[in-house]
């Protein structure tokens, strides 16, 4: 199993915060917003993973994270020229996925909630095709809408509906067997010129191998695509680490209770940042994780 995570993007809702920066870069209280979904795909167990981002921000992202052994990953780097869109991640990570299965994630999407390990795990089980999430929103037409007939069976997906008929939009994360590749190759712009995700999940849902795990109460999605949501996103954050005393998305923690790294090993990436709160906490966990 493999991993991309999609950062690229022209980052003009955000702007100017995003005119020297990624958008992808900006913290989501404590940390960068990258750090939330890689911490999802190391969850999932997936070590292998491709970062896509824009000719600019690409050597930015690079020279943060590196080759990520540090964390115990293998991180790769590609340049997305234009934002083509979402499944335009399939055709330049086509080397990188090869024959193994894959999962994409935004890399504005943040993802929260007990159990999710779980969640993820036992969707990469028994994937054969594709495999989605969705999340109940109250604002449905901004996002990939699921349509489902009464009985609740998915229907179509259908992307940002002008009358949405559910409120179970389709999140940034997505899990696909290898013929995704072959399906992206063949895909033509829609109206809006962009390579889209959800004609690719419309394929796999005419073939009846389309799945959608439909992420409840207890579970946080946010996509962090505007100052709001990224407040909102930093508000929770601080909210749940302040309260717990534990970090949401520590890649560093993430690395030491997979085994990926060892107690000293997280101590030194502490060191590093001892000024910080995130530094201190890392020392402080490296000997005693419960
Ligand atoms: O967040 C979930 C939603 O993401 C889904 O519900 C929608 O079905 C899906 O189309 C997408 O909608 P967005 O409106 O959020 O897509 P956006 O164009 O904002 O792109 C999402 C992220 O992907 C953004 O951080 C930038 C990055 N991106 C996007 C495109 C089109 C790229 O890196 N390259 C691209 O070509």
């Amino acid at each position: 199993m493999k991993g991309i995570i999609l950062a690229g993007g022209s980052g003009t809702r955000m702007q100017p915060a995003t005119l020297s920066t990624s958008k992808q870069l900006l913290s989501v209280y404590d940390k960068p917003m990258l750090y939330y979904p890689l911490s999802v795909l190391m969850l999932a167990e997936i070590r292998d993973i491709l970062i896509i981002s824009t000719p600019t921000s690409l050597p930015l992202i690079k020279e943060f994270l590196s080759d990520g052994s540090h964390l115990g990953l293998k991180l790769s780097y590609s340049v997305q020229e234009e934002p083509r869109g979402i499944a335009d991640a399939f055709r330049i990570g086509a080397d990188h996925i090869g024959d193994e299965n894959i999962a994409l994630i935004l890399g504005d999407n943040i993802f929260h909630g007990a159990g999710f390990p779980r969640v993820l795990r036992d969707a990469l089980s028994d994937l054969d095709g594709c495999t989605l999430f969705g999340y109940p929103v109250s604002d449905p037409e901004r996002y990939g809408v699921a349509e489902v007939d009464e009985h609740g069976s998915l229907l179509s997906i259908t992307e940002k509906p002008d009358n949405p008929s559910s409120n179970n939009a389709i999140t940034g994360l997505y899990f696909y067997t290898p013929d995704v590749v072959d399906i992206a190759r063949e895909l033509t712009a829609s109206d809006r010129g962009e390579l889209e995700v959800t004609d690719i999940n419309n394929i796999y849902l005419k073939e009846g191998r389309a799945k959608v795990i439909r992420l409840g109460r207890g579970y946080t999605w946010i996509d962090a695509g505007t100052h709001d949501s990224v407040l909102s996103a930093s508000q929770y954050v601080q909210v749940i680490e302040k309260r717990q005393g534990v970090r949401v998305a520590c890649l560093e923690e993430i690395s030491l209770r997979m085994g990926y790294i060892d107690p000293n090993a997280c101590h030194r990436l502490g060191k590093r940042l001892e000024k910080s709160d995130y530094g201190k906490y890392l020392m402080q966990i490296a000997y005693s994780l419960d």
